[in-house]
């Protein structure tokens, strides 16, 4: 084992082996005084040199593993991602960009296609055109689709690792401990336990948090110091204390940390696992496919970053969206990993809750899933997209229900917002032009104090739903937004404009103003649903800006309504049980 100086190693015979694929020596400075061996590469270390460019918005996904097919929990992540971006895109940040794909490595992967006796690439093949499919289908917006097992992948983890094992931050030394193959992590003895498993009756070792199996696994690996960072990483959370969203997150992860850290196991012995990508130098051992996957943000944001080009695609993230199941990697492990190469950590990390049937999360490994596929053949895509967005949770978790959706999108869509389309529509005799027209040359008779109060609502709310935005919570703002379909529904019932329309023209252009208003802010949450709502009320298409954020100011559009087209947005669901 190395001996450890000051947080750093002596030359081990790991960094003996490593034989750097690049041109290092020409970067390196030393500080060797027979005790340090400090090595930084500034070349392509970070610290933006381009203060003035404005970097793209860059929102990320999990990763997902490709032992199985998706579910509705990977469904809902990607929604989150996707929802976030296309945000971006309506406040005209145009080049924000999302990234999602498949995590391919890993003893899970190797053991599924083992088990399905498949060759492993052509495993990782099919399952990943699953996911693939699975983001077309829920019409996500995504830049990248990155696989781990992408070459350009590869090179930026090897070079990564080589950047650790130079800076002194990697030693190898015996290991000793638990091995959960389903979580893909090592758990020390105090987080194991054993457990009854219910289904065989067989007595077992659990993991404590998971419940997964866990092996014994004793061998020589290469290990990441972890522990040499944890008072940088407290010192970071104190000073950025809503990094993690939602808080309660944040403060489990200090928690965590404060009562220590251990160093890391980064590497297998290849006879274990073969199936990853290989230690520099050193052919006996396969990268832990932690510290793989973790690398896959910064791949896509063209890792390793030549000179001048480190914030050119999007690094630092501005946010990564992850379940809570993986929140130490994300907010602990990833942290430390870039913190040792002085590159920017995320902006953000937006965790959220799990779906659950009958309270039990759904999980591959355990096979209680829902099948997104079905969900969205059954329902519609941006049904599903508004459920999942409205009922997920992001501080804790949500039962999934096909009951939940039919009351959904009974209650919110096919009445909320179809039934007072129908009946404004019907109430202007299909023709919103005159309103919108005396609108804007000043000519509605004067307002009420209910047609006040309903301005002034509709005045508020898209600063609203745009600071919910702001903070990460699509969740809040999409409630926000059906807050005004609510109230508009109930406005329309007190102002009763269907008994003189000629003397209603106020009330008929303020319902119109909503279901413009809502629309366009419905855009990120259900991209075709709310295009068609704007289209039936002839917001015009060539002008970009009649649909972005901007537009859903009150007033800001005098254009549009002229003949509306008739359709029904929502039609009645047709469930065969
Ligand atoms: O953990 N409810 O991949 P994974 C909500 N490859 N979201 C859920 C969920 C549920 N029941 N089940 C899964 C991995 N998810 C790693 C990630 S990232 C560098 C590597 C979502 O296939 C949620 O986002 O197990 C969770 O964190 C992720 O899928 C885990 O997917
Ligand atoms: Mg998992």
């Amino acid at each position: 084992m190395a001996t450890v100086r000051g947080g750093l190693r002596t030359v081990s015979w790991a960094s003996r082996l490593l034989v750097p694929r690049r041109p290092l020596a020409t970067c390196l400075s030393r500080r060797n005084g027979g005790q340090f061996f400090v090595v930084r590469p500034r070349c392509y270390a970070t610290a933006s040199s381009a203060e003035s460019f404005k970097k793209p918005y860059y929102v990320t996904t999990p990763i997902f593993y490709v032992n199985a097919a998706p579910h509705v929990g990977h469904f809902y992540t990607m929604v989150i991602g996707d929802i976030l971006k296309r945000w971006q895109v309506l406040l005209g940040h145009t080049d924000a960009q999302l990234l999602t794909g498949t995590d391919e490595h890993g003893m899970k992967i190797q053991q599924a296609a083992l088990a399905a006796g498949m060759d492993t690439q052509a495993f990782c093949d099919m399952n990943c055109r699953t996911f693939q499919e699975l983001a077309k289908a829920a019409n996500l917006s995504h830049d990248h689709f990155i696989r781990t097992t992408d070459a350009a992948h590869k090179e930026a983890v090897q070079y990564f690792w080589e950047m650790l094992s130079h800076r002194g931050y990697i030693y190898t030394d015996k290991h000793e401990g638990w091995y959960s193959v389903s979580d893909e992590t090592f758990y020390p003895q105090s987080q194991v336990q054993m457990a009854l498993d219910p289904s065989t009756g067989r007595k077992r070792m659990v993991s404590v948090e998971t419940g997964k199996e866990v092996e014994w696994s004793s061998e020589t690996n290469y290990h990441f110091r972890l522990s040499a960072f944890k008072d940088r990483l407290l010192k970071f959370y104190e000073e950025n204390g809503s990094w993690i969203k939602p808080n309660p997150y944040m403060a489990d992860v200090v928690k965590s940390v404060s009562s220590g850290l251990q160093d890391l196991s980064i590497s297998r012995p290849v006879e274990r696992l073969t199936w990853g990508i290989r230690v520099p130098g050193d052919d006996t051992q396969t990268i832990y496919v932690w510290l793989d996957a973790l690398i896959n943000y910064l791949t896509k944001a063209g890792y390793p970053f030549p000179p001048g080009h480190e914030n050119k695609h999007g690094w630092p993230a501005d946010v990564h969206v992850v379940g809570k199941d993986i929140v130490r990697f994300h907010c602990v492990y990833w942290p430390a990993f870039l913190m040792a190469l002085d590159l920017p950590l995320p902006r953000n990390v937006l965790t959220h809750g799990h779906w659950t049937m009958n309270r039990e999360k759904m999980s591959k490994s355990t096979g209680n899933v829902v099948n997104p596929f079905f969900a969205i053949d059954r329902f519609g895509v941006d049904t599903m997209r508004f459920f999942l967005a409205y009922q997920g949770a992001l501080a804790g978790d949500a039962d999934y229900d096909n009951e939940y959706i039919i009351r959904d999108y009974k209650k919110m869509l096919q009445w909320g917002i179809g039934n007072l389309m129908h009946r404004t529509m019907g109430c202007a005799k299909w023709n919103l032009r005159p309103f919108v027209a005396a609108a804007a040359i000043d000519e509605l008779p004067p307002a009420t104090a209910l047609d006040e109060e309903h301005q002034s609502m509709l005045e508020q709310s898209p600063t609203k739903v745009a600071e919910h935005m702001e903070n990460l919570n699509p969740r809040a703002a999409l409630r926000e937004i059906m807050t005004i379909i609510e109230k508009t529904n109930k406005y329309f019932h007190a102002a009763e404009p269907w008994s003189a329309p000629a003397e209603s023209q106020r009330i008929i252009y303020n319902v119109s103003e909503s279901l413009r208003i809502s629309g366009i802010l419905l855009q990120p949450f259900m991209p075709s649903k709310s295009q068609e709502l704007l289209d039936i009320l002839r917001v015009d298409t060539s002008d970009v800006s009649k649909r972005s954020f901007s537009a859903s100011k009150f007033g800001s559009d005098l254009d549009y309504g002229d003949k509306v087209k008739r359709k029904v947005l929502f039609p009645p669901l047709v469930i065969e049980e």
